[in-house]
């Protein structure tokens, strides 16, 4: 029997984060409220990056991450003539975390019901965030009544928390593909292939087949045949699940929705377009190829 790849210690904790059920009550409460106070529409697409064309929070992240890991440094090596910089590089980070924060919050709610696993890791990564903010807002508050070494202190605190957020935050990224275009690594066949009986299609109807081991969603409206990836773009939804609004495709877990013409997006959260495919229809079989 062949032996399991040995994964490194930090991964296999942040593996161990994923496992804690004990996390699902709270988070799945909190997650739900975050859903509910964000509505389909024009701020949930902002705070998802669909106007970027990706994800948005990643991009926030890197202003507090380095604006308190430079005041760190001017702390560590900087010497007295670079306490005011410090100062106000911890005030900048303070401010732009609050952005930062609705983004990833927003983001985090998407992954229920999508995945437990990365819910439970994004609700460890949010409260090691939150806990650097707090010690970086309390550093900011010492240094500002004259209590340096005590803000020092803090700001070192911080810096600790913020490397757990960071590093579980590229766990989510990296190794749980939380924001990734779901469809990237699919290879669409160019020849023409045999997915569904032509009949099997009626008009109004969405249905799923499957080409070269991925899923595809056909759809006929106005008589026309139209197939895309059948995998969300967004988080993995199976869009044959969905339904067909407005001459798209809606996914059935967090609303995107997809134009069946040419797969852009019409409403997010997804950031990315759904990939198309070419439809034929002869001897009463519908067959695909990429686009
Ligand atoms: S998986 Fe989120 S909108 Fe499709």
């Amino acid at each position: 029997m062949g032996r399991l790849a040995a994964r490194p210690v930090l991964h296999r904790l942040a593996e161990q984060v994923g496992r804690v059920r004990a996390l699902d009550g709270p988070a799945e409460a909190v997650a739900k409220q975050v859903r509910g106070a964000i509505p389909k529409g024009p701020v949930k697409d902002a705070l998802s990056g669909t106007p970027l064309g990706h994800a948005l929070h990643p991009l926030l992240t890197d202003v507090p991450i380095g604006s308190w890991t430079s005041a760190v440094l001017l702390d560590v090596l900087g010497g007295r003539a670079s306490q005011p910089a410090a100062e106000r590089l911890i005030g900048i980070g303070v401010l732009a975390s609050l952005p930062t924060a609705a983004t990833g919050l927003n983001d985090w709610a998407d992954t229920t019901p999508a995945s437990d696993e990365v819910r439970r890791v994004g609700a460890v990564h949010a409260v090691a965030n939150v806990t650097a903010l707090a010690l970086y807002s309390g550093s900011l508050a010492a240094r500002r009544s004259g209590r340096h070494g005590r803000g020092v202190a803090l700001g070192l605190a911080g810096l600790g928390a913020l490397m757990v957020g960071g590093h579980l935050g590229g766990h989510l990224s990296y190794a749980q593909a939380v924001g990734v275009d779901q469809t990237a690594l699919e290879r669409r066949p160019g020849d023409w292939t045999d997915v569904l009986a032509d009949a099997d299609l009626p008009e109004g109807a969405l249905r799923g087949a499957e080409v070269d081991g991925h899923a595809v969603v056909l759809a006929r409206t106005g008589g026309q045949v139209h197939a895309l990836a059948g995998r969300c773009a967004h988080r993995g939804g199976s869009l044959s699940e969905g339904e067909i609004v407005d001459g798209c495709v809606e996914c059935p877990l967090h609303g995107s929705r997809f134009r069946l013409d040419d797969g852009s997006v019409e409403r997010g959260p997804s950031a990315y377009p759904q990939p198309v495919y070419e439809t034929r229809v002869q001897g009463g079989r519908i067959a695909v190829r990429a686009a």
